[in-house]
């Protein structure tokens, strides 16, 4: 497959791109420098590779495309790795490379999408959504279908759902990271229930079947669970491997606030306020219905104290920067046993320049933002 420069706005398949492994074909494809790939704020991706499905991100297809050609059939000559031409497919994304023709290139060319790893890939998050749900809706109602006229049990239909149907939703939602509507699962639990009972009226209800065995359930899978936490781990991501690619992104795509300051904010934020991409936005609008679910929508004192949009100073003042290379990433750090550290303490641990000081007391008048810690300082007073 290969896609060619994205123009605009990054639209999809970031999360692909942490698919990319010490494969010899990818290392010598990324070190090449005649082949260029896809720049994003300083960031260039040239291929993704999972077992033999390989996706290259091309930039100037006319220039790019023999080089990488003639790359990938010497490195088929030592390696009897063989690249079927006419099973490749060329995505083009920016308006220039629309302007190319069947003739001038060796691959198939799919300006509507294509398909990577089982995903249809196509060029914005709502028609991702038409190509990929709906088909997988309407098998697993044909699939119902099927299964209806076996001999099943109740628990043996469970199973059904649990082994057959949750798995392919599972790695769509890992793999896409879109928004879903609730009105979406409700139709998933419409089937599902109208299969395990064979389309009579239930006498279990749901939540009593969701439960897990050991609770004297079935075990039957809440697919708006499994939804929010294949999205949420990608949040895992924004926090313990911020250095990955796709999260550097992600991340460079913020303006005036940052990644970690909208999950640790106030919830749900008007996010279109501060970032434009529609990837993250989706990540952020998940959030926000875990938390909602979870009734815990205040700020977190773990919110970062620089690039953090509830703490107007840190997008202004580069001290706070450097505040965070000392050791003071968020707001808790500011405390010690639950009381707000004085200044000389600060500094003893910190190593602060006695000169911020006045740096020291802005986030005192803020941290009325965090009621979890504010009510600790208020009986400090
Ligand atoms: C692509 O085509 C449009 C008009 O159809 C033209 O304005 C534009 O310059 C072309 N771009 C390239 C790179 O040839
Ligand atoms: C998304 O792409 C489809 C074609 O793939 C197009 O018809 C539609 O207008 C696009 N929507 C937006 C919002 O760009
Ligand atoms: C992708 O599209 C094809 C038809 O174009 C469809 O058969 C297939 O089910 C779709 N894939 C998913 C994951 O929905
Ligand atoms: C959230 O903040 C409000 C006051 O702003 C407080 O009453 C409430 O207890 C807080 N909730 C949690 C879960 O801390
Ligand atoms: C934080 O303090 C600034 C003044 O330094 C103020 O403008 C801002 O509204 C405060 N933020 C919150 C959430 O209280």
């Amino acid at each position: 497959m290969v896609v060619w420069e994205v123009g605009g706005v990054w639209v999809f398949g970031i999360w692909f791109l942490c698919c990319g492994v010490s494969h010899p074909l990818s290392i010598t494809l990324r070190s090449s420098l005649r082949i260029k790939g896809i720049l994003r704020h300083g960031i260039e991706s040239k291929v993704s590779l999972y077992a033999d499905d390989l996706l290259l991100y091309l930039r100037d297809p006319l220039e790019t495309i023999p080089v990488a050609e003639s790359t990938l059939k010497e490195f088929g000559s030592f390696s009897g790795y063989k690249l079927n031409f006419q099973k490749s497919e060329c995505f083009p994304v920016s308006r220039d490379a629309h302007n190319l023709t069947q003739a001038a290139i060796p691959f198939r060319l799919s300006p509507a999408g294509f398909r990577y790893l089982g995903v249809n890939i196509t060029h914005n998050i709502s028609s991702i959504v038409r190509a990929n749900f709906p088909p997988l809706i309407a098998e697993m109602n044909a699939d119902f279908q099927r299964w209806n006229s076996l001999p099943l049990s109740l628990a043996g239909r469970v199973q059904c759902v649990k082994m057959s149907i949750l798995p392919i939703f599972l790695y769509l939602f890992q793999c896409l990271p879109v928004f879903l509507p609730k009105s979406f699962f409700k139709d998933i639990d419409k089937a599902v229930t109208n299969f395990i009972w064979s389309g009579k009226v239930p006498r279990i209800r749901k939540p009593i079947l969701q439960k897990s065995k050991i609770d004297s359930g079935l075990a039957l899978p809440n697919f708006f669970y499994y939804y929010l936490a294949a999205n949420v781990q990608k949040i895992c991501f924004w926090l313990h491997s911020p250095e990955i690619d796709w999260c550097r992104l992600e991340s460079l795509l913020c303006s005036s606030t940052s990644l970690l300051a909208m999950i640790f904010s106030t919830l749900p934020l008007s996010q279109e306020q501060y970032s434009v991409n529609p990837v993250v936005l989706s990540t952020l609008k998940i959030w926000s219905q875990l938390s909602g679910l979870a009734k815990s929508q205040n700020a977190s004192s773990l919110i970062p104290i620089r690039s953090n949009h509830l703490f107007p100073p840190s997008l202004t003042d580069s001290t706070f920067l450097q505040w965070a290379n000392l050791g003071i990433n968020n707001f808790r750090d500011l405390y010690e046993n639950k009381i707000f550290s004085s200044f000389e303490k600060l500094s003893d641990k910190f190593k602060l320049p006695p000169t911020n000081f006045f740096r020291y007391l802005q986030p005192v008048v803020n941290v009325s933002c965090f009621p979890e810690i504010n009510s600790v300082i208020s009986c400090c007073k």
